[in-house]
């Protein structure tokens, strides 16, 4: 009896230690693939194949990615969306932000442990649009008894959305002075697991525990399931009290676990739904099919579904969830930091994403190993320079991000290394915006809801909270990728002391090494002065912001001059042009268009500078 017992303890015991180590060895390219069934395009492979792999792993284990950059003319890198790297940030992949990226022919090792993180997440390359062109996978770290419901059965299902060009066409025409509104490549359709019309077998009376993640770089989706409920539990590694829906709205990089329990009857199958938040599109083309069908199927004698719709996109709150933990609302912040959103063109005319009139600009050195290196300085926010955004943290406070959008779209915003809780998260408003009003808001939840994603609606605002108790460098951005090009980044620099302190946090002589090769270095400030900490001068900075008295149609007009030959001084605008063949033609063409529509979209402020330069523009 008690050998028994002690066998038992044993094999507990050794269930607990037994970690494994992942090892993966990936090389990036490109290949031509048909992932839509619509269109071959290139998209970027792994070892030659496509889609990535998928990967399972238990709590605690070790993940070991060796990540080859076998592009011949980008940098790349690779970020682990959601996991806490606890002591290890610099393996958190951002370039410039906690790594120096990776070269071509260059290999960056990922080498970390996953002991706080359980539940759904991904990975994505952390280089501009790199994901959108494929360069991502899901991460599920399991752990025995963590779901705390019963299910039969786990399936993954990956969803985004899908361009037929490659990203970097896209953003050529998108980060553009024939781009002045900032108006958003649409895509073409909507995938699931790499496909459409994706076939999905399923055993009758049985219980799917089904982890969606939209791994997509811009649109939210609804999704839902013809006459069936979906019981959600998980959301962004955090699971929650039971909530049942028929419709989930899904940002890009956020996750929700549902519970699924099929039918007995097995005589029919069902459509399997994803629709655009078309509200997120600037403008919806004819052609674009809004809805995607997938089936499941539970008799596959039988014919497939045709689309369902709904009356109405009636979808679950994810403010209203309550974790499974109960964690209750931290206490009164030890530091709020409230940023506004905007976006605005700069002197190029390139419309550009701000956090308090900033746009991020990347710094000469990335922000951890300025961290690292700056002794005392670190904790001084100047050392990060002047143009990321920069928030240093001290150990254990509790942070308040208080974010007040003054744009009119909806934005995803995600934090590395933390999940945090929701405090508020305001009403839509269509006529004004609408800031956060510390004397009069909705009361606090007891238990709020946490999550590392979390959208903020138009002209609206939330606040978020959460405790300092991760040392690192950590982005909070935009996860619209358009918006992160933009620069709707920030950067918290959390307890440099102890960062600098932990052996673990030191960077690795590989790391040196990828710095060397692509000629970053990895000491000094933001402007890479190792002997004055203090002193930024040769920072990058973002460009001139339009001088005042020019606001909507006044970057048009002043461009146009500026082509004209009239206003020289500006040939920063010019720069990109300049080997276009018939540029000014071109430019007016384009130009008379863009005016019109500035000119009647015109608020009529500060009319005596605009008018004199639209009418320059007009009489020409
Ligand atoms: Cu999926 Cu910077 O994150």
């Amino acid at each position: 009896m008690y050998a028994v017992l002690l066998l038992g303890l044993m094999a507990t015991l050794r269930v607990a230690l037994a970690t494994t180590t992942h090892t993966f060895n990936w090389t990036t390219g490109w290949g031509m693939y048909n992932v839509d069934g619509v269109k071959d395009r290139e998209v970027i492979t792994c070892n030659g194949e496509f889609p990535w792999p998928d990967i399972k792993v238990n709590r605690g284990d070790r993940i070991v990615v060796y990540l080859n950059n076998g592009f011949t003319n980008a940098n790349t890198s690779l970020h682990f969306h959601g996991l806490f790297q606890n002591g290890t940030s610099q393996m958190d992949g951002p370039p410039l932000v906690s790594q120096c990226p990776i070269a071509p022919n260059d290999t960056f090792i990922y080498n970390f442990t996953v002991p706080d993180n359980v539940g759904s997440y991904w990975y994505h390359s952390h280089v501009s649009g790199q994901y959108q062109d494929g360069m991502r996978g899901t991460l599920i770290i399991e752990e025995e008894g963590a779901v705390p419901y019963d299910y039969d059965e786990e399936v993954v299902v990956q969803l985004s959305e899908w361009y037929h060009d490659t990203t970097d066409v896209l953003i050529n025409s998108f980060m553009n002075l024939y781009n002045p509104t900032g108006a958003e490549p649409i895509p073409q359709n909507l995938i699931i697991n790499n496909t459409m019309n994706l076939t999905w077998n399923v055993e009758p009376d049985t219980t799917y525990l089904l982890r969606i993640i939209n791994t997509g770089g811009f649109v939210s989706q609804y999704f839902w399931i013809e006459d069936h409920d979906l019981t959600v539990v998980e959301v962004d590694g955090v699971y929650t009290e039971q909530n049942t829906t028929d419709m989930l709205y899904i940002t890009v990089a956020q996750r929700y676990s549902v519970l699924i329990h099929t039918k007995n009857d097995t005589s029919r199958n069902y459509a399997i739904m994803q629709k655009f938040d078309d509200t997120m599109l600037d403008v919806v083309p004819s052609d674009l099919q809004l809805n995607a069908t997938s089936y499941m199927v539970y008799n596959s004698t039988t014919s497939l579904p045709s689309e369902n719709y709904v009356d109405e996109l009636d979808f679950l709150d994810d403010f209203y969830l309550v974790p499974y933990n109960k964690t209750e609302l931290f206490d009164e912040p030890d530091y709020t930091i409230t940023v506004d959103v905007a976006m605005d063109n700069l002197i190029n005319g390139v419309n550009y994403a701000f956090f308090n009139n900033i746009t991020y600009t990347t710094p000469k050195v990335p922000t951890l190993l300025t961290a690292l290196s700056a002794g005392k300085n670190a904790t001084d926010a100047t050392v990060y320079g002047s143009n990321i955004n920069a928030f240093v943290l001290e150990k254990d406070e509790v942070v308040e991000i208080v974010l007040n959008n003054l744009d009119s779209g909806t934005h995803p915003f995600h934090l590395h290394g933390h999940i945090f809780q929701v405090l508020v998260r305001d009403v839509e408003y269509d006529d004004t915006t609408h800031a956060f009003n510390a004397d009069n808001h909705t009361a606090f939840p007891e238990y709020p809801m946490m999550r590392d994603t979390l959208y903020v609606r138009p002209q609206s605002n939330f606040v978020i909270r959460f405790k300092a108790d991760n040392p690192g460098v950590w982005m909070f951005h935009c996860h619209i990728e358009w918006h992160l090009i933009q620069g709707l980044a920030l950067i918290l620099i959390e307890d440099p002391a102890s960062i600098q302190s932990t052996a673990s946090q030191q960077i690795t002589e590989n790391h040196k090494s990828v710095c060397k090769n692509v000629g970053v270095p990895y000491e000094g400030n933001a402007a890479a002065n190792a002997t004055d900490y203090l002193d930024l001068t040769g920072e990058n900075i973002q460009l001139k912001t339009i001088p005042t008295g020019f606001t909507k149609k006044g970057i048009i007009a002043m461009v146009f001059s500026c082509l004209a030959g009239v206003l020289g001084l500006i040939s920063i605008a010019l720069y990109g042009l300049m080997d276009m063949e018939h540029v000014e033609e071109k430019v007016i063409e384009e130009l008379h268009l863009d005016v019109d529509k500035v000119l009647a979209a015109d608020d009529g402020t500060d009319e005596g500078a605009n008018s004199s330069a639209a009418e320059k523009v007009s009489s020409d």
